[in-house]
């Protein structure tokens, strides 16, 4: 069969088909490109970042927020446009152990067992404001107290300890002191944790004093110069201020400028640099005002 040549507007015609047909050949065998970029010589732009870095990034670079990098329709969604998924609440099992540092002691997380014991406990080489008895802590906690007690005397503080671990009945013991001061257990309750609920019986916490005796166990400790040192220097000891001033909604207990508890420097150091004043909201736990 012979062909006749085609009239010029349909060779033209014929031409066009031709190229387009190439063009959707060249797209679906992956080449990268979409039909917007064979019509550009312009460089591929660079693919945007796959997560924003957080929620507020990820509004100001949406197409709505920002014309100028809007894309067509026709293009492919960007990553940018996926939320990022909220960190899920812990388990209630987290930060229950009491072997490990970041365990979490308050009204609403007792120590498992109640009666718990560390298996090692060592009296601190630091001057003493009580017998040696009731002056032990976990032998990291104590470490790090003797660094810290050194570098406070460097800079001419004189620091003391207070109280350290207390066993199960001694914590009853104390409370039921408290009790018996304060005239109620609703107030007891403010400033003394039931035997079972309190961060001594983890032999991670103490409190500490001034040499001289003055404002021991006392809210006017915070303004003396060891409450002042402890205040700036204990974070880089692995110390946190654990029942801070302004605090009580979430520890459940009044101020105490003295008590200062063992987390380990990676959690303090952070929570220091985050300005986070409770290990409940540096955790993501929930406040714990009453039992
Ligand atoms: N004074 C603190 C809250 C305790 O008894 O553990
Ligand atoms: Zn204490």
């Amino acid at each position: 069969m012979t062909r006749r040549p085609l009239p010029h507007r349909k060779r033209q015609l014929a031409t066009t088909v031709l190229s387009v047909a190439l063009a959707v050949v060249l797209v679906s065998c992956g080449t990268g490109t979409n039909t917007a970029d064979l019509t550009s010589k312009a460089p591929i732009p660079a693919p945007q970042q796959t997560a924003p870095a957080s929620p507020a990034a990820s509004t100001s670079s949406s197409p709505a927020a920002n014309p100028s990098t809007s894309r067509s329709p026709s293009q492919s969604p960007t990553p940018a446009a996926k939320k990022p998924k909220p960190k899920p609440p812990p388990a209630p099992s987290q930060y229950r152990d009491p072997t490990r540092l970041n365990v979490v002691v308050n009204k609403n997380r007792p120590l498992e067992p109640l009666t718990f014991a560390p298996s090692a406990l060592t009296v601190p080489r630091v001057p003493l404001a009580t017998a040696p008895g009731a002056a032990k802590l976990r032998p990291d906690a104590a470490a790090a107290l003797e660094s810290m007690f050194a570098a406070a005397a460097a800079n001419g503080i004189e620091l003391t300890m207070v109280s350290g671990y207390r066993s199960y009945q001694d914590q009853a013991a104390t409370y039921n002191h408290w009790v018996a001061v304060h005239g109620s257990q609703q107030r007891a309750d403010g400033v003394s944790a039931r035997p079972g609920y309190s961060e001594h019986q983890t032999g991670l916490a103490f409190d500490v004093g001034q040499l001289n005796g003055a404002c021991t166990l006392q809210p006017c400790f915070r303004d003396t110069p060891a409450g002042q040192w402890m205040d700036e220097h204990a974070h880089r000891y692995g110390y946190i201020k654990r029942y801070p001033s302004g605090q009580t909604h979430v520890t459940g207990f009044q101020p105490e400028s003295w008590h200062f508890r063992y987390v380990g420097l990676d959690i303090s150091a952070d929570m220091h640099s985050r300005s986070i004043a409770t290990l409940e909201a540096y955790l993501g736990l929930p406040a714990a005002p009453t039992y």
